[in-house]
C-alpha cells in the first residue's frame, strides 16, 4: 500500500517505547511480547482492554459492541468517543471465554470450542514477531525484532477509515449488520479508478462523482481514499494530487464510515461536544436502498407536513404503493395486498422449485409469474446510476424479459422512451416524487402465483382466467360454502372494529386525522425503533406490577421480555403530542439518539390510547435513590463520575446530535445509575424538540421545582443554559448528599459552627447560598457531606462548587455551555471564577425561603425530613414572587406537557 503509512507509523514507534499508559489504576505497557493471550474474562474490570496506545487515545480489547454478552470481537477503539475503529474477527465473533493468542508467527483468535481452530489469525508472516505495539494513531502492527512492520491493521480496514489510513483503489469497506453485530452487512463502499461508489447487493446507490458536496480537482486516475484533519479526498499520483475534495473543519479524529443503515458518514469527535457530522452520502431522506423496507414507497417531499414536529420535515415517510400493505415482519416493508399473490423466491431455488413442481402435477404451480402495478411517478435508486437493459421497446417486451431471467425481481418503464429498467438480487424501496419529473415512469413488480393457500383462494380468476383451471373446478362445489363461512367471519369482524372505534371515539381519543385513525397500517417511519404489542408488555411486565417509578410524563414498570431482556416500561400519560403518527415521528428521532450517557430506547408501543415507551433498565435506579437514600453514601470519585457522566450526556443533547434537545427536568430522579456507577440520563426528548430557529417558543412551563431556572418565570427564552442551571442544582447536591432544601437537625456538623443568614433561623436550609456563602470564605470542606468524613480534598470540592455556582448564574448568558462544563470537569479547561452579581439573588431566595419555611412550620407540624411547600400548580401561574420563591425550593414536579 502506500509506503508514507509505513513510514509515519515507524515514526510514531520511536515515541511508542518510551511511555506507559494508566487507565483505572492499571498500569498497561504499550507494547505486548510473543506467548500472550487475553481473553475478555480476564480484563473484564477494563471492559476487556489488554493494551493501551502511549498517550491514550486508542485502545485494543476483546470487546462486547452493545453491551451483549454473546458476540466478542477483538477490537481498536477510540476510548473518549468510545467508537470501534476495527476489527478482527467481525465475520465469526467468539464467546466471552474466547482467547486471543500473540505467538512469534502472529495472531490468532479461538474460540473455548475449537482452540486449535482459530476463527481468525493473522496471514503468514515474513519473519518472527517480536512485539505487537498499538499506536496512537490507532494502527495495531506487529514488528520483527529490527522495528519492520510485518502487518498492520491500517490495511484490513473494516468498515470504517480513519486519519492515517487509506483505502486503495479496487477495495472496499463493507458495513457491519447491526451496532452489535460486526459481521459483514449488505451494503460496499468501493473504490474505483474514478470514483467512490456505494453498493447494495451490487445495485448502485450512491456515487461521489454525482456528490454536488464533492469538488472534482483533477482528472488524474484514483488510487486511494483517505481523510485527513483538514478534509476528505480521493488521491491520485502518489497522493500528490486530490481528484475529489471535500474540505472539513479541522478536526484531530475524524472517521469516514459505511454505517449499518448503508451511508457513507464522516463525522469528528471532540471530548466536548461529542459527534459532530459533517458528510453523509446519500444525504437525501430516501437515497438508501431499504429506508422504507422492501417495496416501500418512500416519500420525503415536505408537502404534507403539519406545522406540528419539526422534526417531520427532513423525515421521509413511508406507505405502501397500490396493490401492497404494511408486511407483518419486524423487518418493514410491504407484501401484496392480495395473499395468493407472493415475491418470487431467490434464482436458485425457484429454478429447482419450478422444475420439480412442473413435473409434479398434483403440487399447484407456483412458477406463475405476474407483474403487480405499482403505479407511475416513481423511481428506483439504482436506476439513476444505471442503463436501461432496453430502450424503445413495449411494455410487455420488458415484462417479458424479466419473466425469464430468474434474478429479475422487477422492472421500471419509461413510457416516453420505452426505456426498461430492471430490478435484479433483491427488492429495495421505492422512491416516489410528488413534483411530477417522474409522471410516465411506472413500475412493476414480478410476484409468483402461489395457490398454496387452496381454502382460502376462490375467487375466479378475473385477470385472464386461465390461470388454473384445474385447481378451481375442483374447487368450486366446496367454494361456496367457504365463501359464505368467509363473508361471514368478515361481517364478524368487522362489527367488532367498528365498536371499538366508536369506544375509542368515546374516549376522546383523536381520530380526525385519516392517518392516525385505524392502526399503524397506514404508513410506517423509518428509524422507528422496535413496536410492541399491548400485551406483549403486558405479560413483560406482569400486568403491570412491579412500579418503579413516576414522574411528569407517567409511571414507570419494571418488566421482562421474552428474550430475558430486563426492561423499564414507561407508560406515557400527559403527552402533548396526540396523533399517532406525530408521536411516532418523535419517537423515532428520540430513538436514533445514541450516547453512553443516555437511556437507549429499544422500543415503544402505540396501540389503541395507550402509548408506552420501553428502555433499557438500569439496575442501580436513579441518583436521588443513591444519594439521598439511606444506603452507604457515594463516595467522592462516585459523584465526580456521575458529575462528568451527566454532564457528557446534556452536552451531547445540547449539541452532539441532528436535532438539539433541551432536556428541560434535570433532577436526580432523571439521572439513572448503572453497573460502575456508568450515568445515563433518561426522559431527554419528551420534551419539545426544538430546531435552533424555535428554541424561544416555549409557552408552557414545565420541569420540576428546586431544579428550575429563574427564566422560567421571567418570559425569557427557554434555551439550553435552562439545562445548564438545572445541572447545578444536581452538582450542588452531589457535593453535601442532600437535597438542596432541607431541614437542619440540631445536632449537625453543617451548622454548629455556622452563623449565615441561610441558617441563622432553625429549620429549612437553602444550601446554594450556604455554597455561595463559603465560596467567599475559601471554606469548602464544609460544603462536602459529612458523610465522607474527610475523604475528599478542599480543592476538590472547591471545583465542583466553582463549577456549580457558574451554572446558575442567573444570567443564562453567563453560564458556561455543556461542553465547557465538560471541559472544567476533564480538567482540559480552566476553573471559571463565578461571577458574584448574577447570585445575589441566592441571597433573596434564601431570605424569602427562611421567612416561608417559618410560616409552613406554623400551618404544618413538624414530619422531619424533605418537606413539599406547595402541591398546588396553579400557584406557579400567578407570577408573584412568592410562586417564584416556591418554584425554587419544592420538589414538586410541575406538569408533563409542554
Ligand atoms: C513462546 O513459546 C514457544 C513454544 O512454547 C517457545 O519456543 C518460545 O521460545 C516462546 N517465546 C518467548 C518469547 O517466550
Ligand atoms: C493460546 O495460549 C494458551 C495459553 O498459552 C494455550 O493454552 C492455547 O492453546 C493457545 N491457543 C492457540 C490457538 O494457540
Ligand atoms: C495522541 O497522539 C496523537 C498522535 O500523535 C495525537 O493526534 C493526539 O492529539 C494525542 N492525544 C493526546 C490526548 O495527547
Ligand atoms: C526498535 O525501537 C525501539 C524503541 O525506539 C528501540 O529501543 C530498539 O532499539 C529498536 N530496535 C532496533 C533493532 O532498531
Ligand atoms: C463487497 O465488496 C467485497 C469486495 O469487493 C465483495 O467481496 C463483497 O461480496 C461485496 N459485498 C456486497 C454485499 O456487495
Ligand atoms: C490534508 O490533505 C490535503 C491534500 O493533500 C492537504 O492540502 C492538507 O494540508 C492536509 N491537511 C493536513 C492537516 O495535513
Ligand atoms: C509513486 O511512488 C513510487 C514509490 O515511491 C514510485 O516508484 C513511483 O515512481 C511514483 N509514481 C509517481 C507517478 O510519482
Ligand atoms: C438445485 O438444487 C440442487 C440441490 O437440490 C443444487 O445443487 C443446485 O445448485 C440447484 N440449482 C441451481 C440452479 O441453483
Ligand atoms: C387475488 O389474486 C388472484 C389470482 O390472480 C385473483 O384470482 C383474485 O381475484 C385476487 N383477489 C383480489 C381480492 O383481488
Amino acid at each position: 500500500m502506500k509506503p508514507s503509512i509505513i513510514s509515519s507509523s515507524l515514526l510514531i514507534i520511536f515515541l511508542v517505547f518510551t511511555a506507559t499508559a494508566t487507565i483505572s489504576g492499571y498500569t498497561f505497557k504499550a507494547y505486548i511480547t510473543p506467548n500472550f493471550s487475553a481473553t475478555y474474562l480476564q480484563f473484564i474490570d477494563d471492559s476487556g482492554t489488554f493494551l493501551i496506545s502511549p498517550n491514550g487515545t486508542f485502545k485494543a480489547a476483546i470487546f462486547n459492541p452493545g453491551s451483549q454478552q454473546t458476540s466478542f470481537y477483538l477490537c481498536i477503539i477510540h476510548a473518549a468517543s468510545r467508537t470501534i475503529t476495527w476489527s478482527a474477527n467481525r465475520g465469526r465473533a467468539i464467546s466471552s471465554s474466547g482467547q486471543m493468542n500473540l505467538t512469534a508467527k502472529g495472531i490468532t483468535i479461538s474460540d473455548e470450542s475449537g482452540r486449535n481452530n482459530p476463527v481468525w489469525s493473522t496471514p503468514p508472516l515474513r519473519s518472527q514477531v517480536d512485539r505487537l505495539v498499538l499506536t496512537d494513531m490507532g494502527n495495531l502492527l506487529l514488528l520483527d525484532p529490527s522495528n519492520v512492520s510485518l502487518w498492520e491493521s491500517f490495511r484490513y480496514p473494516t468498515d470504517t477509515i480513519i486519519i492515517g489510513q487509506s483505502l486503495p483503489v479496487g477495495s472496499s469497506l463493507s458495513s457491519s449488520s447491526s451496532d452489535s453485530d460486526l459481521s459483514i452487512g449488505n451494503y460496499n463502499l468501493t473504490i474505483t479508478s474514478s470514483d467512490a461508489i456505494l453498493q447494495w447487493l451490487g445495485q448502485t446507490y450512491w456515487k461521489l462523482s454525482m456528490d454536488t458536496k464533492a469538488y472534482k480537482n483533477s482528472l488524474s486516475m484514483v488510487e486511494y481514499m483517505a481523510v485527513n484533519r483538514t478534509g476528505f479526498y480521493l488521491f491520485g499520483s502518489n497522493g500528490t494530487v486530490a481528484v475529489f475534495l471535500v474540505g472539513l473543519p479541522e478536526s484531530n479524529f475524524r472517521v469516514a464510515t459505511l454505517d449499518n443503515s448503508g451511508h457513507f458518514v464522516i463525522k469528528s469527535f471532540s471530548s466536548g461536544t461529542g459527534w459532530k457530522q459533517e458528510f453523509q452520502g446519500p444525504d437525501d431522506g430516501c437515497g438508501t436502498p431499504l429506508v422504507c423496507g422492501r417495496v416501500g414507497l418512500c416519500n420525503d417531499d415536505d408537502t404534507s407536513s403539519s406545522s406540528s414536529s419539526s422534526s417531520s420535515s427532513s423525515s421521509p415517510v413511508c406507505s405502501c404503493p397500490q396493490n401492497f400493505h404494511v408486511g407483518s415482519g419486524n423487518s418493514g416493508g410491504c407484501v401484496p395486498s392480495n395473499g395468493s399473490y407472493s415475491f418470487p423466491y431467490s434464482c436458485d431455488v425457484s429454478n429447482n422449485d419450478s422444475y420439480h413442481n412442473n413435473n409434479n402435477q398434483s403440487n399447484s404451480a407456483s412458477s406463475i409469474v405476474s407483474f403487480l402495478n405499482l403505479g407511475n411517478g416513481l423511481d428506483y435508486f439504482n436506476n439513476i446510476y444505471t442503463d436501461p437493459v432496453m430502450d424503445s421497446v413495449d411494455l410487455s417486451l420488458c415484462q417479458d424479459q424479466c419473466s425469464k431471467n430468474c434474478s429479475c425481481l422487477g422492472v421500471f418503464y419509461k413510457n416516453s422512451s420505452g426505456s426498461c429498467y430492471v430490478i435484479e438480487n433483491e427488492l429495495g424501496s421505492i422512491l416516489s416524487s410528488n413534483d411530477g419529473a417522474n409522471q410516465d415512469m411506472f413500475g412493476f413488480i414480478k410476484v409468483s402465483i402461489g395457490s398454496t393457500t387452496t381454502n382460502d383462494d376462490t375467487r375466479d380468476a378475473e385477470d385472464g382466467g386461465g390461470g388454473f383451471p384445474v385447481v378451481a373446478t375442483v374447487l368450486l362445489p366446496i367454494t361456496g360454502f367457504a365463501l359464505l363461512m368467509a363473508f361471514l367471519f368478515f361481517l364478524w369482524r368487522r362489527s367488532i372494529k367498528i365498536s371499538k372505534r366508536k369506544q375509542d371515539l368515546e374516549l376522546g381519543k383523536p381520530n380526525n386525522n385519516p392517518h392516525s385513525s385505524g392502526d399503524l397500517d397506514a404508513f410506517y417511519i423509518p428509524g422507528l425503533p422496535r413496536r410492541f404489542d399491548y400485551d406483549e408488555l403486558k405479560k413483560a411486565t406482569d400486568d403491570f406490577k412491579t412500579l418503579i417509578g413516576s414522574g411528569g410524563f407517567g409511571t414507570v414498570y419494571k418488566g421482562v421480555l421474552s428474550d430475558n431482556a430486563v426492561v423499564a416500561v414507561k407508560k406515557i400519560v400527559n403527552i402533548g403530542v396526540q396523533g399517532k403518527k406525530d408521536f411516532c415521528t418523535e419517537i423515532a428521532v428520540i430513538g436514533n439518539i445514541h450516547h453512553v450517557n443516555l437511556v437507549k430506547l429499544k422500543g415503544f408501543c402505540v396501540q389503541g390510547r395507550h402509548r408506552f415507551l420501553v428502555y433499557e433498565y438500569m439496575n442501580l435506579g436513579s441518583l436521588d435513590r443513591t444519594l439521598f437514600g439511606g444506603g452507604p453514601p457515594l463516595e467522592w470519585q462516585e459523584r465526580y463520575d456521575v458529575a462528568l457522566g451527566t454532564a457528557r450526556g446534556l452536552a451531547y443533547l445540547h449539541g452532539g446530535c441532528e436535532h438539539k434537545i433541551i432536556h428541560c427536568d434535570i433532577k436526580p430522579e432523571n439521572i439513572l445509575l448503572h453497573n460502575h456507577f456508568q450515568v445515563k440520563i433518561s426522559d431527554f426528548g419528551l420534551s419539545k424538540l426544538l430546531s435552533p430557529e424555535q428554541s424561544g417558543l416555549f409557552t408552557t412551563m414545565r420541569g420540576t421545582r428546586g431544579y428550575l431556572a429563574p427564566e422560567w418565570l421571567t418570559n425569557s427564552a427557554i434555551t439550553e443554559k435552562t439545562d445548564v442551571y438545572s445541572y447545578g442544582m444536581v452538582l450542588l447536591e452531589l457535593i453535601s448528599g442532600r437535597k438542596n432544601c432541607y431541614f437542619k437537625s440540631r445536632n449537625h456538623s453543617i451548622d454548629e459552627d455556622s452563623n449565615s443568614s441561610s441558617s441563622s433561623t432553625s429549620g429549612l436550609l437553602y444550601f446554594p447560598l450556604l455554597a455561595l456563602e463559603k465560596h467567599e470564605e475559601g471554606n469548602y470542606m464544609d460544603l462536602a457531606d459529612p458523610r465522607l468524613e474527610g475523604r475528599v480534598t478542599n480543592e476538590e470540592v472547591e471545583k465542583l462548587v466553582r463549577i456549580a455556582l457558574c451554572c446558575v448564574h442567573e444570567e443564562p448568558a453567563l453560564r458556561p455551555n455543556m461542553a465547557a462544563v465538560v471541559g472544567m470537569l476533564e480538567g482540559g479547561m480552566a476553573l471559571p471564577q463565578p461571577k458574584m452579581e448574577s447570585l445575589n439573588f441566592l441571597r433573596f431566595y434564601g431570605r424569602r425561603f427562611t421567612e416561608a419555611s417559618m410560616i409552613i412550620e406554623e400551618n404544618n407540624d413538624n414530619e422531619g425530613g424533605r418537606r413539599e411547600v406547595n402541591n398546588n400548580s396553579s400557584s406557579m401561574t400567578s407570577g408573584g414572587s412568592q410562586a417564584a420563591l416556591v418554584s425554587y425550593i419544592s420538589s414538586q414536579t410541575v406538569s408533563g406537557p409542554r
